[in-house]
């Protein structure tokens, strides 16, 4: 599937979309065949509401991480739904989810359709449709919590390595279980060296993976640095893997992962946690020009150089995928952003060919665009069609 040739044929891109009692959207219906679709209106007129609807085409909670009861209407009946219609190649394709009243109260999962049928769960729409978004709460990412970089991270790394999603969810359950069973250290040694075999094995896969992504992300953000205004940057990450060589084979990677487990169990005992791992590792980015971790640069920068790892992730995307460019969430980017930045964006996301949805609270940060987008005004969770 690597490199293949993009072709004017391969292409997924939204073509409805309809909200039923999400947030403040008691019935939104959007139509385009447009590349761009900007979203404009007042703070809190509903606009983030959208495109967190179309974020929910994606595994897990959205691009809010919202409780599914949070996303239901407060004037509706207690369920929402959201529905869409992706044109590609071959057809269109039927997406939709949501859930109902009765369910939400049993503690059930929202349901997750494509033409009909029901998908185990919404992880299987990423067979249909990548999404990629970047919000101002992301602002924060490299001053903010470990957990939440990690978090965003590995979930550049799930779009390259699809694997990795269900490892790490299987990490997390059995590193939980090796907690539980270090109380009673002393009793449970042929327990403990069970999971700690197990938990070696799907952390190397983890190790690996993440490897994999970061090598094609760096790779194509020094490629792309001479004609981008984003800056090159480096993904480095910080483990917290004692001395072990990430660079040997798996099976060696695994049995140091192993003795370094066994040697951190009284230590973690008596800390109530694992302190070695896959699971504590933080990462960071490199700005080359200014030789300097992003933690450490200005605002404005940190923000640009999330926009790089974004654009590099929708190039590897689109790389592995046959030339399939990601649908791009971008909430309030331009908000902060030069014009000439902004137009560079907007050149580039048309070079990779990503259907984008935008928001702002005013029309002329879309003017590099409006020729190639749909714009739409929306007042209190009603949408208006304000033209090209
Ligand atoms: N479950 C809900 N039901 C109704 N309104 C909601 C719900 N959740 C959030 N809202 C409202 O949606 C509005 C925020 O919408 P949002 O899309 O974030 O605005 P913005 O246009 O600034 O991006 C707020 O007025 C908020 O009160
Ligand atoms: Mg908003």
């Amino acid at each position: 599937m690597n490199n293949v040739e993009k072709t004017a044929s391969s292409y997924v891109d939204i073509s409805k979309l309809n909200l039923t009692d999400f947030r403040n959207h008691s019935f939104t219906k959007i139509e385009t065949d447009k590349k761009f679709i900007a979203l404009v209106g007042r703070n809190g007129s509903g606009k983030t509401n959208v495109i967190e609807a179309v974020s929910m085409f994606s595994s897990g909670k959205g691009l809010r991480g919202a409780q599914l009861s949070e996303q239901s209407n407060i004037n509706g009946n207690g369920g929402w739904s959201i529905f869409m219609e992706v044109k590609t190649a071959k057809g269109i394709t039927k997406l939709g989810t949501g859930i109902g009243n009765s369910q939400m109260m049993e503690g059930k999962a929202r349901q997750c359709r494509a033409d009909g049928k029901f998908l185990k769960s919404s992880r299987e729409f990423n067979d249909y449709i990548g999404i990629i978004w970047l919000t101002p709460q992301m602002d924060r990412l490299f001053i903010g919590q470990r957990t939440e970089r990690r978090k965003f991270f590995d979930k550049l790394v799930c779009l390259i390595e699809p694997s990795h999603e269900q490892n790490i969810k299987d990490y997390d359950r059995l590193i939980m279980q090796r907690n539980k069973v270090l109380v009673d250290l002393d009793n449970k040694k042929s327990w403990l060296d069970k999971i700690e075999k197990q938990i070696s094995k799907i952390a190397a896969n983890i190790l690996i993976s993440r490897q994999i992504a970061t090598n094609r992300l760096n790779k194509i953000m020094d490629a792309e640095v001479k004609n981008n205004l984003f800056p090159s940057a480096k993904i480095v990450m910080r483990e917290e893997l004692g001395d072990i060589n990430t660079r040997s084979s798996m099976i060696e990677i695994e049995a140091q992962l192993q003795e370094l487990f066994f040697q951190s169990r009284i230590r973690d005992r008596d800390t109530f946690r694992t302190n070695v791992g896959p699971h504590r590792t933080d990462f960071t980015l490199y700005y080359n020009k200014n030789d300097m971790y992003a933690e450490n640069c200005s605002t404005g920068e940190q923000k640009n150089l999330l926009v790089s790892v974004i654009l590099a992730e929708a190039r590897v995307y689109q790389e592995i995928n046959n030339g399939i460019s990601p649908i791009l969430l971008l909430d309030e980017i331009t908000a902060h952003m030069d014009n000439e930045r902004v137009s560079n964006l907007f050149e580039q996301i048309g070079e990779i060919g990503s259907q984008t949805w935008l928001t702002g609270t005013s029309e002329p940060l879309f003017d590099f665009i409006s020729d190639k987008a749909d714009i739409f005004n929306i007042n209190n969770g009603k949408l208006s069609y304000k033209g090209v």
